[in-house]
């Protein structure tokens, strides 16, 4: 193998950035050549391809957001979409590709190696939703982002004996939600792997009024069944005694500079990418599961649905009484 090529594609990730460092560095280690693809599967159709050499990497690894950018690319679905990538692919002679994004891009990293081209995928999603691996890039920054917005909503609440409804991202998962509404002491937590019962949370939050709460926290999934966080405001404000605000994080969740685990993490994937391709594997992806790194066939992105921890749920509720 003498030339590999690597993209970031989907929703973009805290730790990307140092990703597509730890790529580049140990291909040129390694004396590959490596080329960046531009925008994900819209740029590897389109052919817009940049030769990366060790200081095109330089000074990224504390940055947010990728430098080669990510696109969400309908087309690249379709087989036109795809023949189209594949046939860059073969003019600029790249013999192996490295698909860094969740798991819509995972599963783009799947069918390009289904067609011949030897791809490795890095599982990279704030929403830490890919199964295979125990923590996905951005997931740390993200909760801290989201923890750091907590703990000054709560200054705000206290102050106000107030109850905020807090929501985050996650897509259809509760990871986001369940971890930084632990560790920013949440009241209540509603996430889709759990169905809460309105009353009983209504019950909860007046119980603690009684014992002198003055002010709550409940953290929301955006892909919780009870609705998006207006709709459980609305409902949760008809059955207690709290003037009641709501507040939706949104994109925030998905900058800002990677924290020191995604630095880790994206550095160790990166590079066992790499030699995962010399070695000869494919349509894998690189995961890392009790500190340690493993290399699982892509399938698993939807043969298995990632588990949540609902130990950590009921943490919490005996933390928030
Ligand atoms: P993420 O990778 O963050 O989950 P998306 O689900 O939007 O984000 O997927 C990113 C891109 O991956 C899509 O825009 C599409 O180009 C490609 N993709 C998603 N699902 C598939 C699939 N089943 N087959 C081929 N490509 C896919
Ligand atoms: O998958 C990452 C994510 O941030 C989800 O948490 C969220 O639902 C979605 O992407 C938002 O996507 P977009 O950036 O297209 O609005």
């Amino acid at each position: 193998m003498k030339k590999i090529a690597l993209l970031t594609s989907g929703g973009d990730s805290p730790g990307m950035n140092p990703c597509i460092r730890a790529i580049v560095r140990k291909a040129i280690w390694e004396k590959l050549e490596v080329v960046g693809i531009r925008r994900g599967f819209a740029g590897l159709m389109v052919g817009d391809f940049v030769n990366l050499k060790a200081s095109s990497v330089s000074g990224i690894i504390h940055q947010g957001g990728t430098i080669l950018k990510t696109a969400r690319s309908p087309l690249f679905k379709t087989e036109e979409g795809q023949i189209k990538a594949l046939e860059n692919l073969k003019r600029f002679n790249i013999e192996g590709l490295i698909v860094i994004g969740g798991d819509g891009s995972l599963r783009g990293a799947y069918a390009l190696n289904k067609r011949g081209i030897p791809t490795i995928g890095i599982p990279a999603s704030i929403d830490n939703d890919i199964p295979g691996s125990d923590f996905s890039i951005g997931f740390f920054t993200a909760i801290n982002t989201a923890l750091e917005a907590i703990d000054k909503i709560r200054d705000t609440a206290t102050s106000h004996e107030r109850l905020f409804i807090i929501e985050v991202m996650g897509r259809t998962s509760g990871f986001i939600a369940l971890w930084a509404g632990l560790a920013g002491g949440a009241e209540d937590i509603f996430i889709p792997e759990k169905t809460l019962n309105l009353e009983e949370v209504c019950q909860r939050l007046e119980e603690g009024r009684r014992r002198g709460k003055t002010s709550s926290i409940i953290v929301t999934a955006e892909g919780d069944r009870s609705g998006r966080a207006f709709q459980i405001g609305e409902e949760i404000k008809k059955r207690v005694n709290y003037e009641v605000r709501v507040i939706v994080l949104g994109h925030i969740q998905r900058g800002g500079s990677p924290v020191a685990l995604d630095r880790i993490i994206s550095s160790r994937l990166g590079v066992a990418a790499v030699d995962a391709l010399i070695k000869g594997e494919r349509g894998k992806m690189v995961g890392i599961c009790c500190e340690g790194i493993k290399i699982i066939p892509l399938q698993i992105i939807w043969k298995e649905r990632k588990k949540i921890n609902l130990d950590l749920y009921n943490l919490n509720q005996i933390l928030a009484t």
